[in-house]
């Protein structure tokens, strides 16, 4: 479905772009019209107007009624014709009768980009490409959303893709629409549908005279102005031609003579049909409708943008698997697990390394997971890195549930090979979960559950030989990690702090490199960032990046972080021993999920140590004097009481409500969970009133700081689990 999606969508985007902002520019039209036209007093007949109308113009040939309500006449003055725009309250013309140069253009660059029926074809063409986009992206919007009853369900996940969904879900049926329409016109204009013409044969028999008093015609006296369409008068000196009368309801002539109607046709169905076509496309004649499809359509280039930004990020993000098979097809099925990408590139090596030896592999997302399209699968092997407190990275999100909901596991056996880190204490704790429900299910095992600690190519290239072992071929994984695209950034100012506690800490701020204008637009490179975003150094001598939490967003004009040495650390050992002047490479791993929301809410900000760092940069772009209060733990005011100045400077300027801190060393030593308890009653109304908690620092503390708002909530009814559930309880730990 995502690539019936994306191709259309990226074939067709210039095009598309063209139709949907000439289509919004030409929707204000109808309703512009319906404002400007003079209309006709209510209960008005033709009776009334037509006489009005032939007084002022003597050689009046034709009476026309936009859908607008705009009244037109045509007629010849000594042999030279004339129009104007009727006030049906006089019969006199108030404005001129030529068309809207700029509607006029507009249109023509809609219908056929000035290109004739070439241009027509190619624009049916973008707008079959806008059906095949809006059913298909439908269906993804659904998929992402939980289901169609949950079309309008909170979404989550990084900014361009949730705008592009978010908007789809408002604007898929007007684009829908608009384009069924588009197809539809476009039929009818080659002349592809049945012939919608039912008028009435003409006349044989006139009576011969002329001169019928218009007011006193019956079918004139019985048709409402607000159902005309036209009324021709008969040629001046004919006397066997007729009024002819078209109306919302059918067609007719009239003798002009005796006023007798002559003949008559209703409307046929099939006409009413391709006028409701015209009228919802156009808007003409429901111009409420057309704005709203206009404002629907200008949601086209924002969603192509948007659509891109995700296309290239996922082609980023995903190297090439080169002779990718089918799932339907394939012998084993490799399913990934990443949030930064680099299991991809490990996925990338196993398929290769399987190819070469003569195996059809299949590589897909773990979200993907449909055992019932593996209709040849020998075995599934997945590989899943783990995130947050041991939770699923976002390419496997769904995958357990899928698991739990199979009526019985899988006949291919399963190889689960985990990624994770042994710094956290969850190591490779979703690999493990993943082992675990497959257990439950009853799934056979390939191979036991193995491990790759900090993407070592040793741990798997281990694997693989027992990977080949069970296979029966010489499996050997030379695996090259790809290195994230870094710059160079350079140290201008340090802050120290912590020596006298044996716990070297440090306030580093570099330079803020020069973004490209596409950086900022794809969020790549230092283009746009915030604190709570991930700084990822490469130090020298390691492939493998360290993230760090941002204290700073790019319109402070610097970035920063704040780094404590660790015993042995590699990246920790280097940043500590920068000097200004010094650079180190980095890159940028956005986190909305730990962004400082835009609402007014008040924050709850609670942390320890280095975790200071992005709740300091909240307060520091707290500019519109949200309440924000913050529990902050430290081992010693005297040695690391990081940001303490500027937090008493923030207080002075409220841009902070109150700050509490927990000392642990000293006379009373005191955990920051303690100060929280010690302020229970505040504490608890703040949550209970709407406040967002966000925790940073180490797992310790965060678990200590749950223990102690499960007992200050349990008053209030509310526990940390609900709070997460509806994203007011947010943690950035490690
Ligand atoms: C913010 C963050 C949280 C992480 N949490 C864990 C964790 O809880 N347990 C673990 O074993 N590894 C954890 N890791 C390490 C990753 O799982 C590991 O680096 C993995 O190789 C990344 O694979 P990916 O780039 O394909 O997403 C974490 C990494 C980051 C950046």
């Amino acid at each position: 479905m995502r690539a019936v999606h994306r191709w259309p969508g990226l074939l067709a985007l210039a095009l598309l772009t063209v139709l949907a902002l000439s289509g919004a520019a030409l929707s204000v039209f109808p309703a512009a019209d319906r404002l400007a036209a003079p209309q006709a007093e209510a209960g008005l007949t033709l009776a009334d107007l037509a006489p009005r109308i032939l007084a002022a113009y003597p050689g009046l040939e034709q009476i026309k009624r936009a859908p607008s309500g705009q009244i037109t006449a045509y007629w010849f003055d000594g042999g030279t014709p004339g129009a104007a725009v009727i006030d049906p309250a006089t019969g006199q013309g108030v404005a001129s009768a030529d068309p809207n140069p700029v509607e006029r253009w507009l249109t023509n660059l809609h219908r056929s980009l000035f290109l004739g029926d070439g241009g027509r074809i190619a624009m049916a063409i973008g707008a079959a490409a806008m059906l095949v986009l809006a059913v298909s992206g439908a269906a993804l919007v659904a998929r992402r959303a939980g289901g169609w009853r949950r079309w309008f369900a909170p979404l989550r996940g990084p900014g361009a893709g949730r705008l592009h969904a978010e908007i789809a879900r408002i604007a898929v049926l007007g684009l829908a629409l608009s384009s069924v329409t588009a197809l539809w016109m476009t039929a009818s204009t080659f002349e592809l549908l049945p012939d919608e013409a039912a008028a009435p044969a003409f006349p044989t028999e006139v009576s011969g005279e002329t001169g019928v008093a218009l007011g006193s015609v019956d079918l004139l006296r019985q048709t409402p102005v607000a159902q005309l369409r036209s009324l021709s008068l008969p040629y001046p000196g004919d006397a066997t031609d007729v009024f002819t009368l078209k109306t919302d309801l059918g067609t007719g002539y009239i003798d002009q003579g005796t006023g007798a109607v002559l003949g008559w046709a209703d409307l046929s169905g099939w006409a009413k049909v391709s006028e409701t076509v015209y009228m919802l496309h156009t808007g003409q004649g429901a111009s409420l409708i057309g704005l709203l499809l206009g404002v629907m359509a200008l949601g086209v280039p924002v969603m192509g943008a948007t659509g891109v930004i995700v296309w290239l990020s996922g082609r980023r993000a995903r190297p090439r698997l080169r002779e990718n098979q089918s799932a339907g097809k394939a012998e084993t099925i490799l399913l990934v697990g990443s949030e930064g990408g680099s299991s991809w590139g490990f996925a990338a090596t196993l398929h290769a390394a399987l190819t070469a030896a003569g195996q059809s592999v299949h590589a897909a997302p773990m979200a993907g997971f449909d055992p019932r399209r593996y209709g040849r699968a020998q075995r599934i092997i997945v590989l899943a890195a783990t995130y947050g407190d041991g939770a699923a990275p976002a390419s496997a999100r769904g995958f357990l549930d899928r698991v739990a909901e199979l009526p019985a596991a899988p006949d291919a056996p399963l190889a689960v090979l985990g990624f994770g880190d042994r710094s956290f204490p969850g190591f490779c704790a979703y690999a493990h979960e993943v082992a675990e429900a497959a257990a439950l299910k009853g799934w056979q095992t390939l191979l036991p559950l193995d491990t790759v600690d900090r993407q070592s190519p040793q741990d798997f290239a281990r694997w693989g030989r027992a990977l080949g072992t069970v296979l029966g071929i010489d499996l050997a994984l030379a695996h090259q990690p790809v290195v994230p695209q870094s710059q160079p950034l350079t140290l201008i100012s340090r802050r120290d702090y912590g020596a006298e506690v044996q716990a070297p800490t440090a306030i580093l701020r570099f330079a803020l490199p020069k973004a490209r204008l596409w950086h900022r637009f794809a969020r790549r490179g230092l283009g746009r960032f915030q604190p709570g975003d991930l700084l990822g150094i490469l130090p020298e001598g390691s492939t493998v990046p360290r993230y760090y939490s941002l204290a700073s967003g790019r319109r402070d004009g610097f970035v920063e972080i704040v780094v404590k040495k660790h015993p042995g650390g590699l990246c920790s050992g280097q940043l500590m021993a920068l000097e200004p002047g010094d650079a180190v490479r980095a890159f940028l791993r956005p986190n909305p999920a730990f962004h400082a929301d835009r609402s007014r809410r008040p924050l709850l900000l609670i942390g320890a140590g280095t975790g200071i760092g992005p709740l300091a940069g909240f307060v520091r772009n707290n500019g519109r004097a949200r309440p924000i209060h913050l529990f902050f733990g430290m081992r010693h005011p005297e040695s690391d009481f990081l940001y303490g100045r500027e937090l008493h400077g923030w207080q002075a300027d409220g841009q902070l409500s109150r700050l509490v801190t927990a000392v642990s060393r000293g006379a009373r030593p005191h955990y920051v969970q303690e100060a929280l308890r010690a302020e229970r009653a505040q504490v608890a109304g703040l949550i209970r009133d709407g406040a967002r908690v966000m925790v940073c620092g180490g797992r310790e503390m965060a678990s200590g700081v749950a223990e102690a708002l499960a007992d200050i909530l349990a008053p209030v009814g509310l526990t940390p689990v609900m709070l997460k559930a509806e994203g007011r309880y947010v943690e950035d730990v490690y």
